[in-house]
């Protein structure tokens, strides 16, 4: 007989006690009964940070444990802006941007890490490295090859080792560490034409990398593509989580959904005592939970020889527990992805 359901269980005693409760919790708008967070979080505190009925949820979370019902969703009120009109490309299914707002906080290497995971799983996956002027993408995955021209006469991208597709400013300057001096309009054409003019074949998921800020290329990224969903990467830092706020912000501004929340370099391990140290202090994952209303997909510990893979472009060869976590919960909400492929 499973614990009775109350306001002080955490939400993961009460998913684990009842599968598929987490419908219900869903129904009622609380995105993280699958995440991390959930592991800590009671349905009070749940309730209070979402500001839901917290009568009304426990009444349906009782009733799906007697009856097994899901009760149908609370709607969401409609967006006031309606989307502009976004190029769609035959052939890419879904366009899915990984941005922070904060520099250095390891979106590229989220980014890379998360379309090895699907590549793994036998997905058709592409990285275009929408930072113009800072690119990293070409380095992480040691593809240097430049854009070929296909019996079709169009441009291809390269490929990774693993097959992965990748698009990167460095893979057509004549030396990696040629400035790119350009303002806001020609980063945006960049960007515009990477996706357009590129002959990217069938894919699946196609990964952009932001840079930081909230400027230019995210603006052109989320106003121009047909996002299915964006994935923000913060730190435990104070300093990062508020200007990942601002990004939060920007996209949902935009009208375009947030899948997920990344939380990088959460914790050391000390090798000489197997201590956990969090350098840049406690997880700030509930609070950038409740601001985007999407789940906390995993936290990536600072992990020496993930940056000796990433200099060394073997970024396809990582593998570890945290990683793991986290490709199992991107698997997971992968279903909730809108489909740009529509119109091809
Ligand atoms: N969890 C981690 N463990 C070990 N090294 C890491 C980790 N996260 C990032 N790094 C290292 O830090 C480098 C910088 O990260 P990354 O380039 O992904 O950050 P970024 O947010 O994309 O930076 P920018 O704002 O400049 O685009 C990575 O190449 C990697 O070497
Ligand atoms: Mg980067």
């Amino acid at each position: 007989m499973p614990a009775p359901i109350s306001p002080d269980s955490t939400i993961r005693e009460i998913v684990d006690a009842y599968p598929g409760i987490d419908r219900v919790f869903g129904a009622h708008g609380l995105p993280c009964a699958g995440c991390h967070v959930s592991t800590r979080e009671t349905v009070r505190q749940g309730a209070g940070v979402h500001n839901l009925d917290m009568k009304a949820l426990l009444g349906d979370l009782e009733r799906f444990a007697r009856e097994g019902t899901v009760p149908a969703p609370r709607r969401r009120p409609a967006s006031a802006v309606p989307p502009p009109e976004r190029k769609r490309k035959v052939g890419i299914s879904h366009i899915v941007p990984v941005m922070s707002g904060k520099g250095g906080v390891g979106k590229s290497l989220v980014t890379g890490l998360l379309a090895v995971a699907l590549r793994r799983r036998g997905y058709d996956v592409g990285i275009l490295d929408a930072d113009i002027t800072g690119p990293s993408m070409a380095r992480l995955f040691g593809v240097s090859a430049r854009p070929y021209h296909g019996a079709d006469k169009k441009p291809h991208p390269p490929t990774s080792a693993s097959g992965i597709s990748v698009m990167s400013m460095n893979l057509i300057l004549e030396q990696e560490s040629q400035a790119v001096i350009w303002r806001g309009p020609m980063v945006s054409s960049a960007i515009k034409q990477f996706y357009g003019d590129l002959e990217w074949g069938k894919i699946d998921y196609l990964f952009i990398d932001l840079p930081p800020g909230t400027s230019d290329a995210p603006l052109t990224v989320l106003q121009s593509m047909p996002v299915s969903g964006a994935i923000i990467v913060s730190t435990p830092q104070g300093l990062a989580t508020m200007i990942v706020s601002k990004a939060i912000k920007l996209v949902q501004q935009l009208n375009a959904p947030i899948i997920g929340i990344v939380e990088n370099m959460s914790y050391f391990v000390d090798p000489t005592n197997g201590r956990r140290l969090e350098l840049f202090g406690p997880s700030k994952g509930v609070q950038l939970v409740v601001e985007s209303g999407a789940p906390l997909l995993g936290q990536l510990p600072i992990d020496p020889a993930l940056t000796e893979l990433c200099d060394t472009g073997r970024i396809e060869e990582y593998r570890s527990e945290e990683y793991d976590a986290l490709a199992r919960n991107f698997i997971h909400v992968l279903p909730a992805l809108a489909t740009t492929d529509k119109a091809s």
